[in-house]
């Protein structure tokens, strides 16, 4: 019981670092100026640009469902910034790494490995975490 209460607090503590809100808050602002003409204010892919595509505009406060119950954060990361062409196909999305920037932070990558990207492009993944319905 008391073991419980102290992980909770942690819990709570590390969940409310400035950094992330600031981060988060921030994220909210990028994604507003950035992606919502196609993905929409809240991001449920119905932005006015939406309707003059041709492939349908992915709704993205579902990606923790579609990816199995986990947000996808490099991924995420990866298709925002699109230079690391992660994806064969090329799509509508523009290239935002060319765009966005901030300075570089260091990530955990997938098997222990570092990845960097801009803090804009990780401050826009931490907020598409928090709407994650
Ligand atoms: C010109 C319209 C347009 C803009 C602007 C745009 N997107 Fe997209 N986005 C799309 C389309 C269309 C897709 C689906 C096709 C594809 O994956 O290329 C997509 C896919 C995505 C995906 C992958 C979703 C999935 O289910 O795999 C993410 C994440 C994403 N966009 C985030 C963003 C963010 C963040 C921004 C702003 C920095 C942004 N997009 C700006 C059109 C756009």
């Amino acid at each position: 019981m008391i073991a419980r209460s102290i992980t909770w607090a942690a819990l709570t503590a590390l969940s409310l670092t400035p950094a992330l809100a600031q981060d988060v808050e921030q994220g909210a602002a990028l994604f507003q100026d950035n992606c919502a003409t196609c993905h929409g204010v809240q991001a449920r892919g119905d932005g006015p640009m939406a309707e003059v595509l041709t492939l349908p505009v992915p709704d993205l406060t579902g990606l923790t469902e579609r990816y199995g119950g986990r947000f996808p954060m490099l991924e995420v990361i990866n298709i925002i910034d699109g230079r690391a062409l992660l994806r064969g196909h090329g799509g509508p999305m523009p290239v935002f790494g060319l765009v966005l920037g901030g300075d570089s932070v260091a990530m955990d990558g997938p098997e222990g490995t570092v990845t960097e990207s801009a803090t804009e492009i990780v401050a826009l993944a931490r907020w598409l975490e928090t709407i994650q319905r």
